[in-house]
């Protein structure tokens, strides 16, 4: 990897301190980058160099499992702290000389901070004349609330960076298990021609999570499970799995054919709102090591309209997906943490055994987190003499036990993409644009029809048994129900 100066704004935030500096420290520990590179931790407070390293040092020695020491030690030689309020213009003396002297070639700017910052900031690097020809800007999300709001930061950005050096981070694109969706369908040719509404009854996509909102009351109230959630993620999940083949693996290739898939998305309105939605909020709950908080108590306040939990039936409408449902779910406070997409094939035309009972149909299990696997459910016959008696079996490729290897978070994926000037994974602009028209459609409509959110209990599964029955079958889904028998068996 060419060396390379990280600026990352938020340098001493949550985001730097969870994901990206681990990042970096286990791609100094593979080798892939060296000490030569030069990180500097932008912050608007004033704080000491020596203060922030010890902060820092503590920090990846909590979240690194087995921390090596002497690796530790490097990252930290690399770290300068900067004081940069770029508000009051003022920045620290010896930054200006950072930039200035002995610099690496390629400078990545990450803006770790909230989107109303990011014109600003790019604003002030212009100026101060930091924007060198090979520079990147890395923006995390959320970018705005609405469509209008971001497109009024994507406007300031594109100011300064032209859209090729612009890389909108969505995490779950580099996890390990979400680039293999691509090996999964484009490298094996028996999945391909059955992938289309001929062959599947209906996917789904769900992201449960066992956390609630934490410390993160205060931005989550302003957003809610539809735009922090959905709106990104799962969409992101839902355009690798929908979308046509590239040509080839190019970034704009590849984000060509997802934005297409987000175009034919069909748009919410006053009906379906009402039939192919479910908002849901969790209240108090239990488990078994002791009492959970209400997301009000959460959130210190009496009264949120805020979603933690969302469901939609939702309909991609073009040539190879006409009539095939997509549910999408994703909520918080769930039992179990877990990340699923499940691929359902479509029934036997006609059962010719003896018995002729409605037989469990094929289905594709992909488990992006925790216990990466993939499972292929089949028929088999169950063995024995005379009669046919058959019941549906697993073909499991488990990957944690075919591949004996640490699997690398998304971020140091991503912050590689980004030092190598690749793009593949990041979002494009008109990708976030239709994104949001979708998501729009979702919110103005909720907010028309004044749709009440759901009570849920903290711990459970969320409102889906009670509200989405009939056609919504997928509540009760296979992974639902072995989930909840794995926390009935644990209970025992
Ligand atoms: C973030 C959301 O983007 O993704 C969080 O803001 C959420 O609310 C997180 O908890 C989930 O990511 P992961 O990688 O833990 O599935």
């Amino acid at each position: 990897m060419d060396n390379f100066d990280l600026i990352i704004f938020g340098g001493d935030g949550d985001l730097s301190f969870r994901k990206i500096f681990p990042a970096l420290y286990h791609r100094l520990n593979e080798h892939q980058i060296d000490e030569s590179s030069r990180v500097m931790a932008v912050s608007r407070s004033k704080r000491t160099q020596k203060d922030f390293i010890e902060q820092l040092e503590k920090s990846l020695k909590e979240y690194i499992k087995d921390a090596d020491g002497a690796v530790i030690l490097k990252l930290l030689s690399m770290v300068t702290f900067a004081q940069i309020d770029t508000d009051k213009k003022l920045e620290d003396a010896h930054a200006a000389k950072w930039f200035t002297k002995d610099f690496h070639s390629i400078r990545v700017f990450y803006l770790a901070t909230p989107a109303a910052a990011f014109g600003p900031i790019c604003e002030y690097l212009d100026n101060q004349g930091y924007i060198i020809p090979d520079a990147r800007v890395v923006l995390e999300k959320p970018l705005g609330t609405d469509l209008k709001s971001s497109e009024a930061v994507n406007n300031q950005v594109a100011l300064h960076f032209p859209e090729e050096q612009i890389y909108r981070i969505d995490h779950y694109l580099g996890k390990e298990t979400v680039q293999n969706l691509m090996v999964l369908r484009f490298a094996n040719n028996i999945f391909e021609s059955s992938w289309n509404a001929q062959d599947i009854d209906n996917i789904q996509i769900t992201v449960a999570e066992s956390i609630g909102v934490g410390t993160r009351g205060g931005f989550y109230d302003k957003y809610g499970a539809l735009r922090d959630m959905v709106q990104n993620h799962l969409l992101q999940l839902l355009c690798l799995i929908a979308m046509e083949p590239p040509v080839m693996l190019e970034a704009d290739l590849v984000r060509d054919e997802k934005l297409k898939v987000l175009r034919a998305l069909r748009l919410y309105d006053k009906n379906s709102i009402l039939t192919e939605t479910v908002r849901g909020q969790y209240t108090r709950g239990n488990t078994g090591e002791g009492r959970l908080p209400s997301y009000l108590e959460d959130i210190d306040k009496f009264e949120s309209n805020t979603e933690t939990f969302v469901a939609l039936k939702a309909h991609v409408d073009n040539w190879r997906w006409g009539g095939v449902p997509f549910f999408l779910r994703t909520g918080k406070r769930m039992p179990h943490r877990y990340s699923e997409i499940v691929i359902n094939f479509k029934d036997v035309p006609h059962n010719l055994f003896p018995d002729r009972k409605k037989m469990a149909n094929n289905k594709l299990t992909i488990r992006l987190q925790p216990e990466e696997r993939i499972e292929l459910q089949q028929m088999v016959k169950i063995p024995g003499p005379g009669g046919y008696r058959y019941k549906p079996f697993s073909l499991e490729l488990d990957y944690a036990e075919h591949f004996d290897q640490r699997f690398p978070e998304a971020y140091e994926r991503l912050l590689m993409d980004v030092v190598r000037g690749n793009q593949t994974l990041f979002m494009r602009r008109d990708e976030v644009k239709a994104a949001w028209t979708w998501a729009e459609s979702l919110l103005t409509n909720w907010e028309k029809s004044k749709m009440p959110n759901v009570l849920y209990e903290a711990g459970t599964w969320g409102p889906g048994d009670k509200v989405m029955d009939g056609d919504h079958e997928w509540v009760k889904s296979r992974h639902v129900i072995k989930a909840q028998k794995k926390l009935e068996d644990d209970d025992e």
